[in-house]
């Protein structure tokens, strides 16, 4: 299949992807802090997570109570559990009560961790232990709160017709994770992606990533990946597809040698298409009236039986997919004889008189 078509679309390759791996930290609180805490803390929905939370050292400060305060991702910070060591614990009204406890009983002022039942995602958010102390006043430690949902990724490519606009050629779709996730390509094809994501029920986020490129026949069958990074994936998940881009049908005649002479026989001419979908019907003519008898034809192919001035003519063929029409010609030009003009090899005639048989 002639390939002709591609000559200047071989632009160096491009990798448009990117990989961002998700890091941990698990660093406990700040530098000279009193109150260690972890910095993050990673759940699915349903689980029990423990916060802990600790006062470091507390020679030479009386520690009074311990609030936890949630504070939602958006929204007002609300107190969520509160001990005292006259009063006992105490769990004020919000969407987390009943699902909280100290993770001692009865709790201890100096660990006063918790524990928080059948986490939700609207859970997510941070959680600050913060002591009440005598003399130095409060100190606090925050937790972040990640809640993870394993999303269900998919990927498409969508046929494209070649075209001069931009068109979308594939789809990749990171639907129900939390957090969001990350969507790149990978692909030599010269085109854009235009990622959207959005959050849905239960802090859920969908993110659709689409691939736009002006399609033409030449990125037809490139390679080009979808890669999805999330932090529930331990290495990030990739979709490998081909582009494909239908085109009307790109037409080459071949066999033409500039020596056609009267009395050559056997000539051929054979037309070459390529299109997609692939071409049904290749159909040869002349530019003026009727084919000549001296010419057989068996589909992309046609022979000169033998070489005479009917043959001295442009030979067209034509050939149609479901988009179009392609089509090439070749002007034959017949000589009396053989041609000097003919390379290679090149050999000259020796006479006039004689007969062409170079
Ligand atoms: C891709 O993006 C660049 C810059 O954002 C823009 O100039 C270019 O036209 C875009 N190409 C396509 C095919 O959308
Ligand atoms: C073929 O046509 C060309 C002009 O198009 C002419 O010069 C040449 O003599 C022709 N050949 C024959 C064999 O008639």
């Amino acid at each position: 299949m002639s390939r002709h078509y591609a000559g200047d679309c071989h632009g160096s390759s491009r990798n448009t992807g990117l990989v961002i791996l998700a890091t941990f930290l698990f660093i406990h609180g700040g530098l000279g802090q009193r109150v260690k805490v972890e910095t993050e803390v990673l759940s699915y929905p349903g689980q029990t997570v423990n916060l802990r939370c600790s006062f470091n050292d507390p020679s030479g400060i009386q520690l009074t109570q311990v609030t936890w305060i949630y504070e939602p991702v958006e929204g007002e910070r609300v107190n969520i559990a509160v001990y005292h060591p006259n009063f006992g614990a105490h769990f004020p009204e919000t969407p987390l009560k009943g699902r909280v406890t100290f993770v001692t009983n009865p709790p201890s002022l100096p660990n006063p961790s918790i524990q928080i039942s059948d986490v939700k995602m609207s859970d997510e958010g941070k959680y600050i232990c913060e002591f009440a102390t005598y003399p130095s006043g409060n100190e606090l430690g925050t937790t972040s709160l990640i809640m993870l949902a394993k999303p269900k990724n998919t990927a498409e490519s969508v046929t494209a017709v070649a075209g001069t606009k931009p068109a979308v050629v594939a789809r990749c779709q990171s639907a129900n994770g939390r957090p969001e996730a990350l969507i790149s390509w990978v692909t030599t094809a010269n085109g854009n992606a235009s990622t959207v994501p959005k959050t849905g029920a239960d802090n859920m986020v969908t993110v659709v990533s689409e691939y736009l490129l002006v399609p033409t026949a030449a990125d037809n069958g490139k390679d080009i990946s979808c890669v999805v990074t999330h932090r529930t994936l331990t290495k990030p998940e990739s979709f490998p597809m081909k582009l494909a881009v239908e085109y009307p049908p790109m037409v080459t005649i071949i066999g033409y040698d500039n020596n056609w002479y009267v009395g050559r026989t056997n000539v051929e001419l054979t037309c070459q298409a390529n299109g997609n979908p692939h071409p049904t019907t290749v159909k040869w003519r002349i530019l003026t009236g009727e084919m000549p008898d001296t010419v057989v034809i068996k589909e992309a192919k046609l022979t000169v039986l033998k070489v005479d001035e009917a043959v001295n003519t442009t030979f067209i063929c034509e050939v149609k997919n479901r988009l179009g029409t392609g089509k090439e010609q070749v002007t034959a030009l017949v000589r009396e004889w053989c041609s000097i003009r003919y390379q290679p090899p090149p050999r000259l005639c020796s006479g006039s008189a004689e007969p062409p048989g170079c």
